[in-house]
């Protein structure tokens, strides 16, 4: 009762910020993201009645109390579906740093549901499967699906699932991540979605969705760079104005984000098309066609800000027989 997932992070271009269900983690709005081929997790799981407990390892890294409590939360979900007791082994490893605002938990969660599924011997479709993970992190959902996803909102937890929209060589983008920092974020995005009500801006944003989104998935259908950039680059800037004023305010950027920030917008005046996006964190994603990709990371090069990773669209979680133990 064994298996081992490889499932991808996902850069959101329309961002999950803000619940209408805290426990059931339903979004107040609709979502899209990419899957990304450089930033992945691998987890094992293994069921045993010779385990007397749930152990949980993530290599060359550390868990903390609250992480491991919300992983052993959702083996025992998945126990209560598989109709067993026995505890579980997880071990697991990340090709980039955790809680720093590239979603480790999303790929960290569609990893650890469709190992735990597959190992409990569980047969539960896509679209079910990522209902059950979005159980354990909302934006999780979003890395089962391969390539463009959408994640649906719904009032009712059957009716908010993610779906693919295109497959990941539909269109040849890339995502060019720059992380500037690599300690765990000062707020978690638990506790950050909790906030997102206290803004005067929220209801705006809110408001301003559905229009936004269908923007967006004419530029998808179009592959019109253009629009596509121009949109997630205001919508990732809605998104950080709203959390900059709640209360507390959220402030994830660093000196080094807003410095990438001016620099790209200096880049883009000299012809070069590229647009950010950026997550619960200071780490910064430049998204950019295929063929200017070696432009923009010798840019980038040229600041040395931090560690490149570059990314195209990727399939989503995925089977391997490559066990970590
Ligand atoms: O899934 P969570 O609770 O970690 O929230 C993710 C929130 C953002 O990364 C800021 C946006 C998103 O849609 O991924």
């Amino acid at each position: 009762m064994k298996a081992t997932t490889i499932a991808p992070s996902n850069i959101a271009f329309i961002k999950f910020f803000g619940k209408i269900n805290e426990a059931l983690r339903l979004p107040a709005n609709n979502s899209i993201s990419m899957c990304l081929s450089g930033a992945l997790t691998t987890t094992t799981v293994e069921f045993s009645p010779l385990y007397k407990k749930d152990s949980i390892e993530i290599l060359r890294d550390n868990f903390n109390e609250e992480e491991k409590r919300r992983i052993v939360e959702h083996l025992e979900r998945i126990r209560k579906l598989a109709q067993i007791t026995t505890f579980a082994k997880v071990v697991t490893k990340n090709s980039f740093p955790k809680s720093s605002g590239i979603a480790s938990s999303a790929s960290g969660f569609a990893a650890l549901t469709l190992s735990a599924v597959k190992a409990c011997r569980l047969n539960i479709p896509e679209k079910e499967l990522t209902i059950l993970t979005r159980l354990a992190s909302g934006s999780s959902c979003r890395s089962i699906p391969d390539g463009f996803v959408e994640w649906k909102k719904s009032k009712t937890s059957e009716n908010s699932y993610a779906y693919s929209l295109y497959s990941p060589t539909y269109w040849n983008i890339c995502d060019v991540l720059v992380i500037l920092e690599d300690k765990p974020k000062k707020v978690t995005t638990t506790d950050a979605h909790k906030l997102a009500l206290t803004s005067p801006f929220y209801k705006e944003r809110i408001m301003g969705m559905e229009e936004k989104i269908e923007r967006l998935k004419q530029a998808l259908k179009k592959k019109d760079f253009l629009s596509f950039g121009e949109i997630i680059e205001t919508e990732a800037l809605n998104m950080h104005a709203v959390m900059m004023t709640t209360n507390p305010p959220l402030f994830y950027w660093s000196e080094k984000t807003v410095k990438l920030i001016l620099a790209i917008w200096e880049w883009r005046k000299k012809g070069l098309s590229v647009y950010f996006t950026i997550d619960a964190g200071p780490n910064v994603h430049l998204v950019c066609e295929e063929k200017n990709k070696k432009e923009v990371v010798s840019y980038l090069q040229s600041l040395n800000m931090g560690k490149i990773i570059v990314n195209k669209p990727s399939i989503g979680a995925r089977l391997t027989n490559k066990h970590l133990f």
